[in-house]
Formats: C-alpha cells, sequence, structure tokens
C-alpha cells in the first residue's frame, strides 16, 4: 500500500508550497497536478489548438511530451515539454487562466487521469491540485484542503509572481483569483470542493510553518 496525502484548494491558497515541504519531510513523491493543466494549455496554445476542438485536443493529452525532473536537494522541480524548459512559462498568469478554461472539459480531464495517477510510487505521493481527494486519488488515507480569503489569496500570489520577477499590481491579480474561483469551483467536471473527509484548514491567519506542523501532524497520526 503506497500512501498518498492529497492537498486541494483554491489558487493561492499556498497549497503548492506546502505539498513542497511536506514531500521533501517525508521523502515522499510529489505531484503538482496544477503544473500537467498548465504544461497542457502551453502546448494546445503553441499549436492553436482551440478549447472547441475535443477530438485534437484528446490527441494531444495522450501524446504530451510532458517531463518532470526534481532536485530535491535544493527544492528545484524542472517541467519540460516536448524536452523544451518550461518551468517559469508555466508560473505566468495568462498560462493558467488557460489552463484553467481546459480544465473545464470532462473528456479532457479523463484522459489526463492516469497520468496523474502514475505519480503513485513508493514511499508515497503528496499530490496539490483541485481534485485529487475527490477523483484522482479518492482512496487516499489523507487528505487536506486549504482555504484562504480570496483578498489573501490575492496578496501571496503576486508576492509569488514579484518573487519570480514577474509584475503585477494587487488589484489586477485579485480580479484574476476571483474569476479563477469562479471557474475552477463551478465547473461541470470534477468542481473545486473539499472532500468529505478531507481536514480543512483556513490558512488565512497561519504562516506557512503552521500549515505545514497541521498537514505534518495529520500523516504521523
Ligand atoms: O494549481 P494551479 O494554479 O497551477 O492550477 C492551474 C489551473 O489548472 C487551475 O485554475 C485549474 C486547473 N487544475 C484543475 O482543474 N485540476 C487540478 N487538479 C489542478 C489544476
Amino acid at each position: 500500500m503506497i500512501p498518498v496525502l492529497t492537498i486541494d484548494g483554491p489558487s493561492g491558497v499556498g497549497k503548492g508550497t506546502v505539498a513542497n515541504i511536506v514531500a521533501s519531510q517525508l521523502s515522499w513523491n510529489l505531484l503538482d497536478s496544477g503544473a500537467i493543466y498548465r504544461a497542457f494549455a502551453l502546448a494546445a496554445s503553441n499549436r492553436n489548438v482551440l478549447v472547441d476542438n475535443i477530438d485534437e485536443l484528446l490527441t494531444l493529452a495522450s501524446n504530451l511530451d510532458l517531463r518532470f525532473e526534481s532536485e530535491p536537494s535544493i527544492n528545484k522541480l524542472s517541467i519540460y515539454l516536448d524536452n523544451i524548459e518550461v518551468s517559469s512559462e508555466l508560473r505566468t498568469e495568462e498560462t493558467a487562466e488557460l489552463a484553467s478554461k481546459f480544465a473545464m472539459i470532462g473528456p479532457l480531464r479523463e484522459s489526463l487521469l492516469v497520468r496523474q495517477q502514475k505519480f503513485k510510487q513508493p514511499p508515497g505521493l503528496v499530490a496539490d491540485g483541485r481534485d485529487m481527494g475527490t477523483v484522482v486519488f479518492i482512496d487516499a488515507p489523507f487528505k487536506v484542503f486549504l482555504t484562504a480569503n480570496v483578498e489573501e489569496r490575492a496578496r501571496r500570489r503576486l508576492k509569488q509572481l514579484q518573487d519570480k520577477g514577474i509584475a503585477g499590481i494587487l488589484s489586477q491579480t485579485l480580479e484574476e483569483v476571483r474569476n479563477r474561483d469562479e471557474r475552477d469551483a463551478n465547473r461541470k467536471h470534477s468542481p473545486l470542493k473539499p472532500s468529505k473527509d478531507a481536514l480543512i484548514i483556513d490558512t488565512s491567519y497561519l504562516t506557512i510553518n503552521e500549515v505545514v506542523t497541521e498537514v505534518m501532524a495529520l500523516v504521523k497520526a
């Protein structure tokens, strides 16, 4: 039995950071499922495949040449699409926005399912996203859902972008986060929602270390 910890939540909540730290503390594998949706969106946009061209989207999904290379010792994850490093390009708001639009398509989500489930390898997996606990790893023994108020999430997202040298203004980031919340939570297929058996943590007034401590306590218990 390979243990899985799912960490779901809306954009800007800090799932990626928490998942990264917890995976490294446990020495477990890491799945950043958002990166798969972002990479798919980038590949589709590079090839001018539109959201309504389901056949081409599905062909692209099954042939997607995507590779993750992690260097846990320096906390680095490099992502290659068609053998080209795209880690920074994937982090932009434009790619996120596009990913959120493609992520509404049910058949596409199904065709990306097995690719995500293959990350479940010994000694364990930490998987972050929107539907890790509700769909992709429904039997996971450990499930967490992170929340935070939208203003705080916009502030965190902006800081994350600025740390990567990407400029932005708070009002615009707030608007983008709100739009993405709306789309991710209200879509028909695998909408963003906590699994019934998930531990819900409101991180609005917690530091990253406090969130990590709560998540680690769940796994250790
Ligand atoms: O976590 P992220 O911001 O990198 O995700 C980008 C978009 O991908 C997000 O707005 C919705 C989509 N996504 C999804 O639908 N399901 C997931 N498990 C992960 C991401």
